[in-house]
């Protein structure tokens, strides 16, 4: 299959690129396009065979529900059932944004969308490209993460230019993603609504705005949940081929645990990936040293896109520096754990 490129300036959206690119969609095509989280792969969501594609495309399982992208408020009515007072409420307040809402679907979705849930999840972005795409296309668009099923999530166009060359109808590139990592999911069918999976718009944030919420299981415990809240968090998500390995404690234990373990095999390729020390206290015993960044706005921004680069250079073992897990960072601290398949020393 040939993949059409665009290239676009987001400083200058070059509306005859956009326009072609949601033609594609409108016929029923794949197209990966950026957003403030991460790229997303997108086709026309009211078509169960357009969305087929997305699956194929990506190797994604079957069971994995989508989200439903819009490029304005008005359109949920017809997505739902009912849209719900607090749904309104957020979607007033972090809209367009990274906040994903879960609610009662209507006949419209396709089954391929929900993976056979009577739900359905929407998110109006706020990335000016995905939006002036999704508003020429004029249907709304189902996109996962556009990257191959078990990857990290692309955060740039070469990333996503690696994954879906030949498999997608067209990619557009631009930017770096702003955020990092992917939309916080909130289950707006429940009472109270359950954040399933935490991004950069939090906790608190949300209940400001409507009162309590609760936190997943999985993701307030950092182990493992025995049955996932959300259909894509039973998957080994998130990981690329080096093994992550979360280091936990003070800064000058973390490094201490670090050089012990390297000491024990010598032939292995190791990175280390800074939050918390600087890279002198490593810069004489690790070929390898990534900084992540000191703030976990930061770290979240450059987090993909490193384990990416990582598995280019041929890394084997990646050590991650552990930071404080609050609700600024909890969301970083969840892909973290994703990556490294819960593997902490
Ligand atoms: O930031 C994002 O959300 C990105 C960009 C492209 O918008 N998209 C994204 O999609 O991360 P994806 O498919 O990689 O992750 C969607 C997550 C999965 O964990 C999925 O199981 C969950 O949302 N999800 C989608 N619909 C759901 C539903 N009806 N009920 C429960 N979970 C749902
Ligand atoms: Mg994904």
């Amino acid at each position: 299959m040939k993949s059409i490129l665009f290239r676009i300036d987001p400083d200058q959206i070059d509306l005859t690129s956009i326009k072609e690119a949601a033609g594609l969609l409108r016929e029923g095509k794949t197209v990966a396009f950026p957003t403030e989280t991460v790229y997303g792969l997108g086709a026309n969501a009211l078509d169960g065979r357009a969305v087929k594609e997305i699956f194929r495309a990506k190797g994604r399982p079957g069971d994995n529900p989508l989200i439903v992208h819009i490029s304005s408020i008005n359109q949920v009515d017809d997505l739902v059932q009912e849209f719900p007072e607090k749904a309104l409420a957020l979607a007033k307040k972090f809209w367009p944004g990274p906040l994903t809402m879960i609610m009662k679907k209507s006949e419209v979705i396709p089954d391929e969308v929900s993976a056979g849930l009577s739900t359905v999840g929407i998110r109006l972005p706020s990335n000016e490209i995905a939006r002036t795409l999704i508003h020429e296309a004029g249907i709304p668009i189902a996109a996962p993460s556009a990257n191959l099923s078990g990857k990290p999530s692309p955060t740039t166009g070469e990333a996503v230019i690696d994954d879906l060359t030949g498999r997608v109808n067209g990619i557009i590139t631009s930017d770096d993603s702003e955020i990092g990592v992917e939309s916080t999911v909130i289950d707006m069918t429940q009472e109270p609504p359950v954040i399933l999976r935490p991004g950069f718009i939090n906790q608190e944030a949300i209940e400001e705005i409507i009162g309590e919420v609760k936190l997943s299981e999985g993701i307030t415990t950092g182990i493992a949940p025995e049955r996932p809240a959300s259909p894509g968090m039973k998957y080994t998500h998130y990981s690329p081929e080096a093994k992550v390995i979360l280091v936990q404690g003070e800064p000058e234990e973390i490094v201490e645990k670090i050089l012990e373990e390297i000491d024990r095999d010598e032939d292995k390729n190791y990175s280390v990936f800074l939050t918390q020390n600087s890279r002198e206290v490593y810069s004489d015993k690790v070929a390898d040293i990534v900084e992540l960044g000191q703030d976990p706005q930061e770290t979240a921004r450059n987090l993909y896109a490193a384990l990416r680069e990582a598995d280019k250079r041929g890394i084997d073992i990646i050590y991650v520096e552990q930071f404080p897990i609050d609700s600024n960072s909890i969301y970083v601290a969840d892909r973290l754990l994703h990556a490294s398949g819960y593997t902490m020393i």
